[in-house]
């Protein structure tokens, strides 16, 4: 396609603020994009793409409104839900986390002993916790110095044991991340480290080391946190979208309220792109629609994120809860089984590390696996040629993919090298690779954080897209509560001698626990 046409690489790479897309690579021509766009059109995109920005609840499942972008600024100021002024509500917490962060970032906030804030541990999981850890993780070269972030998530005390092996209670500030302060990983992790404090501290010392992140008042005053000390968020913003609102208390403490400024600031640059730009120049669209083009065109079951930047070591984890907890679903919005796959199953790891890993199977595994391929143009940390180096596999994979290998290249290439005709006849086939292969290439100019904002809104509204043209529900995650609930009734059989009632593999496994719990 690219001999066919020398301006396929132009036509079709987009850019917006610094960010580039290159959807070139793809097996796409002009009639396939104006046929998925025909597609966006019919499943009436714009009108949807609208109602989102509006506030209409068109997370109907759960009767809200689904309105990140609102913590971007990126909606009417005069928009009220349910009787609340939203503009004036975000900047009144913004507010609150900006005077916050301040105290924290100036040494101003005290701990009980009088010494100031060296750590920071967010005690959250899932949303409340994935976004704040990536953005910490991936603006490292823009953290506050002597203020260090931890993130405790698991259960598993594991987690919190070895967190608190590095830090001191008195310089130490908790942020009890949740929105619904009833989760029972967060909790859990909140009430030990709670007891871990008061072993050097009292109850009133409580005031200045705990901090909560909520839409939750009741509970975080049950726990014991002051009114004043707790940044409120609501109902009408998503778990996995709520880095942009209080619960990125732990980014604005860590890297500066300027920064998280700067990240929102992005995030509404590519809100504003999204909601202006024709579909053939909107850049979540289209990727939303090549990837709608592979899962249901093709029948990809699995898309790969590789980004090119080690600062992006934590972005997969992060976008897995964004992608699959909004369209892992399976029934739509008539409440009738879908009759074609939803959202793919998204994995990945940094490259280069991830060429020596599972690279093998992207080229000739059986199965064909989009990639977005990510990375920055500048290095934060310039040695030798290393940043060359890392740019010369990015675009080297991306091609490689593409082009693939045939049989009579490889046994050219074998016989070059002095290989007799039966090793060409009994390795060469190993040799190939099918190519054709698709991948987007998504480039940012460097890593800061109005860029990690900008990237991080294209995948959400990415996301978005392809819920309405699948036409599930992509705000609520139904599916993560029988797990829950079923862990729950389990709970009092693994703590004394209650019998429920499960099957026999379950109870096998129950009993197994306490057998070996006695030794
Ligand atoms: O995994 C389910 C979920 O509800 C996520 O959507 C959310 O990000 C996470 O749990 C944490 O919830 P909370 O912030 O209420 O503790």
């Amino acid at each position: 396609m690219f001999k066919e046409n020398p301006n396929r690489a132009k036509r079709f790479t987009l850019q917006h603020d610094g960010l580039l897309l290159d959807f070139s690579k793809n097996r796409i021509t002009e009639e396939t994009m104006d046929l998925l766009i025909d597609l966006a059109n019919e499943v009436q995109l714009k009108q949807a793409i609208q109602a989102m920005f509006t506030g209409a609840k068109i997370n109907e499942t759960e009767n809200r409104s689904v309105l990140h972008t609102a913590l971007r600024k990126s909606t009417d100021n005069n928009l009220e839900i349910d009787g609340l002024h939203i503009s004036e509500a975000v900047e009144n917490v913004l507010q609150k986390v900006e005077k916050f962060s301040n105290k924290i970032t100036t040494g101003n906030w005290k701990g009980f002993s009088g010494k100031r804030i060296s750590d920071i541990v967010n005690i959250g999981i899932g949303g409340s916790d994935l976004g704040p850890a990536m953005v910490c993780e991936a603006l490292t070269p823009y953290k506050i110095k002597n203020i260090n972030t931890h993130f405790v998530s698991n259960i598993d005390s594991s987690h919190l044991t070895e967190t608190i092996k590095k830090v001191n209670a008195e310089t130490t500030l908790f942020v009890i991340s949740s929105k619904t302060f009833t989760t029972q990983e967060t909790m859990t992790n909140a009430w030990s480290a709670r007891k871990w404090f008061l072993e050097s501290a009292t109850e009133a010392d409580i005031a200045k080391h705990f901090v909560a992140v909520s839409t939750n008042k009741a509970a975080t005053s049950q726990f014991g946190i002051e009114e004043s000390n707790v940044f409120e968020f609501w109902d009408w913003v998503g778990g996995r979208y709520s880095v942009w609102s209080a619960i990125g208390l732990t980014v604005a403490c860590g890297l500066g309220f300027e920064n998280f400024k700067k990240f929102l600031d992005g995030a509404a640059s590519m809100d504003k792109h999204f909601l202006d730009k024709p579909f053939r120049e909107n850049i979540p669209v289209i990727l939303a629609l090549i990837s709608i083009w592979y899962v249901n065109f093709f029948n990809c079951t699995s898309e790969a994120i590789l980004p090119y930047d080690q600062y992006f070591d934590k972005l997969v984890d992060y976008l897995q809860q964004v992608i699959m907890e909004s369209n892992g679903k399976s029934v739509d919005r008539n409440g009738e089984r879908v009759s074609y796959n939803t959202c793919p199953v998204i994995w990945g790891a940094p490259g280069t590390n991830s060429q020596h890993s599972f690279f093998q199977l992207l080229h000739q595994g059986s199965q064909v696996i989009p990639c977005d391929f990510i990375t920055t143009m500048k290095s934060q940390n310039p040695l030798g040629d290393h940043k060359r180096k890392l740019l010369a596999n990015f675009f080297g994979q991306t091609r490689a993919l593409m082009v693939g290998k045939s049989r009579e290249e490889v046994s050219e290439e074998m016989q070059r090298m002095g290989f007799t005709d039966s090793e060409i006849e009994r390795i060469g086939p190993h040799k190939v690779f099918e190519g054709n292969r698709p991948s987007n290439s998504i480039i940012i100019e460097e890593l800061n954080p109005y860029s990690l904002g900008m990237l991080l809104a294209m995948y959400e509204h990415k996301v978005f897209v392809q819920g309405i043209v699948w036409n599930i529900f992509s705000f609520d995650q139904w599916g993560v509560e029988l797990g829950k609930q079923i862990a729950k009734l389990i709970l009092p059989a693994l703590e004394n001698d209650n019998e429920i009632s499960s099957d026999g593999s379950t109870q096998s496994l129950i009993s197994h626990f306490k057998n070996i719990a006695k030794q």
